[in-house]
């Protein structure tokens, strides 16, 4: 039996590679030359394909998504029905979103574009020291990659504030959640940073109303998914300057359009979706352990819980 792979095509071979590495005795079949459809067991494939074309292999046992967000499998047609679907949760991706989250918080806590703008003119001048204590954070998901994150932010010195659906309770954190959570969050946040699943409930939660919550001054960063933020009611808020900088690595559409705003505007940093990079060679054991135990009957890892979207 054999297992599908199918992903951007500059990412294949390293994730033949990576899976060969550690079982070298898998069959993968590298899409779209998939072979007899009948063979294919496991499909390990990413947004770009086509969950209609998995119905055609009548034996498929399993799915591995290879990323962290599962949104593209909530549309229609979602995966074949009575296939169980698993996602990554991956070391390196957590590290490196913990990065990129205090890479950016330090840049508008420390002033950065002030400083690069003096810079720029050739201004030499101290401002005001910012006040770490004074700094609240605020996390809109507490998975992984939230919780990673919170405790890098706490290490520095931030107060760390965090929202989730469901209440959570970690240490160090200010934990809340549901609509009033969100509400009582969001009116003391003064960094606001977006590592939610996309689902129906979280699409647009970064909106116009949401953010006349934030206080004045408050900077928003999103590496969730492009739908959480209502792009036209962030560009108004950073224009009338309620909000100080926005810091985007995830858009909708993706790639960003050359001719969006968001590129050319002085107060948003824009990235690529590339805040956080799956690594295959850190991801492929948790995959080859799905195959071992989709093979052996076994519980499965990292499984999607659909009626939750994530
Ligand atoms: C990337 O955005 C992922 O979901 O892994």
């Amino acid at each position: 039996m054999a297992i599908l792979l199918s992903t951007k095509a500059s990412a294949m071979q390293a994730w033949r590679d990576a899976l060969l590495a550690i079982a070298p005795d898998l069959d993968i079949r590298m899409f779209p030359e998939a072979g007899n459809p009948e063979e294919i067991e496991a499909a390990v494939c990413w947004n770009s394909h086509d969950m209609a074309e998995l119905r055609r292999y009548p034996n498929l046992k399993l799915l591995v998504s290879m990323g962290a967000g599962v949104d593209h499998l909530l549309r229609a047609p979602g995966p074949p029905p009575g296939v169980p679907v698993a996602r990554l949760k991956d070391e390196r991706l957590t590290t490196g979103m913990g990065e990129w989250v205090l890479l950016n918080v330090l840049r508008f806590h420390r002033q950065d574009a002030e400083y690069r703008a003096q810079q720029a003119a050739r201004i030499w001048r101290e401002l005001p020291a910012p006040d770490t204590a004074q700094r609240r954070v605020g996390i809109l998901g507490l998975g992984q990659l939230g919780t990673h994150a919170a405790g890098l932010l706490r290490m520095v010195g931030f107060p760390v504030l965090g929202w989730t659906r469901a209440p959570r309770d970690i240490p160090g954190v200010t934990c809340f959640a549901g609509a009033d959570g969100l509400r009582a969050m969001l009116t003391q946040t003064d960094i606001l940073v977006c590592l939610l699943p996309l689902t129906p409930e979280t699409r647009g939660i970064i909106n116009r109303d949401t953010l006349a919550l934030l206080p004045p001054g408050a900077f928003v960063m999103n590496s969730g998914r492009g739908g959480h933020v209502v792009a036209d009611d962030l560009l108004a808020a950073l224009d009338c300057g309620h909000i100080a900088g926005a810091a985007l690595d995830v858009f909708e559409p993706e790639p960003l359009p050359p001719e969006h705003r968001f590129w050319g505007h002085e107060k948003v940093l824009v990235w690529p979706h590339a805040s956080s990079i799956t690594i295959p060679s850190s991801a492929a054991p948790q995959v080859v352990e799905n195959i071992r135990r989709m093979r052996q009957g076994r519980p499965l890892i990292n499984l999607v819980d659909f009626s939750a979207g994530y």
